[in-house]
């Protein structure tokens, strides 16, 4: 499963992965020996109150389509919601032995994710990466992102494309790709809790890598999701230092950097789990 699958799984067709202690972090509800008119009912209620539930609502008169990015209203109420959240909301624990490793279990770093909720205009999933686990440079094309950190920490590198400058010099692209100058615009460490950060189609850092320092889990909100069909399908990069060093008459070494397109990076396939935490529900 690539990155840019993780939003077309609907809930129910959530397959298990093979990482069996990811499977482990989001606490079972008990819904045993309850008949099935009666737990939809508890559902329901659990549901209205819960801070997903909102994010949920939210989201769904936001992102109400066709694509458009969301005014600075929405943002905010968005973020504001999203900034209370924690790992409580989708019933993660710390304590569990996924997030209490100090190094990779069983062999390579890897990412996982689960799907709250998905539509053809967002979607909500939960990332979680192994130590030292990378989720490689991609982009987000047409859409809105907004990411929290819920636990651990991570790296964050990212970049927005500058196309007003014509540049020529550096060594030529590989034959075949494509190679723009882009910005960094953050490169920084996160530790939850953090705030919430959000990316835009042109700003905000829209291409991403991330880098887990310890196990960790970051919730996403993306709107629209990615679409092949309707021209936002996932392209993965390679940064390259920019050795001009000078942008608009001032040295900007470090600042500016090549982004060469790649093929898919063997990081990037995800394990889908199961999600098992409080329930949205479409009303
Ligand atoms: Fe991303």
């Amino acid at each position: 499963m690539k990155l840019a699958d993780c939003s077309s799984l609907r809930r129910n067709q959530i397959c298990r992965g093979d990482f069996g202690d990811v499977e482990r972090v989001i606490t079972k509800r008990k819904a045993a020996g309850e008949g099935i008119c009666r737990r939809r009912a508890r559902r329901r209620v659990a549901a209205s109150s819960s801070a997903i539930q909102t994010l949920f609502l939210a989201c769904k008169s936001i992102f109400s389509g066709p694509p458009t990015v969301p005014s600075p209203a929405d943002v905010r109420m968005i973020r504001n919601i999203v900034d209370m959240m924690t790992s409580e909301d989708v019933d993660l624990s710390p304590e569990i032995p996924f997030f209490k490793a100090k190094t990779a279990v069983g062999g390579a770093p890897g990412v996982s994710y689960t799907t709250i909720y998905q539509s053809s205009n967002f979607s909500i999933c939960i990332f979680f990466l192994r130590p030292a686990a990378v989720i490689p440079l991609h982009d987000h094309p047409g859409m809105t992102v907004f990411s929290k950190l819920l636990l651990g920490s991570m790296h964050v590198r990212a970049y927005d494309f500058v196309d007003t400058l014509h540049l020529t010099s550096d060594a030529p692209p590989q034959e075949g790709r494509r190679r723009r100058l882009a910005k960094l615009t953050v490169d920084t460490e996160l530790t939850a809790p953090c705030a919430t950060s959000v990316l835009f189609p042109e700003t905000g850092g829209n291409i991403h890598t991330f880098t887990a320092i310890t196990p960790c889990a970051v919730l996403d909100i993306m709107g629209p999701p990615y679409s092949a069909q309707d021209g936002r399908d996932i392209t993965y990069y390679k940064d390259l230092p920019f050795s001009d060093g000078e942008v608009g008459g001032e040295r900007k070494e470090g600042k500016y950097w090549w982004l060469e397109e790649t093929d898919m990076p063997e990081e990037a396939v995800l394990a889908p789990v199961t999600y098992l935490g409080p329930p949205v529900v479409d009303v």
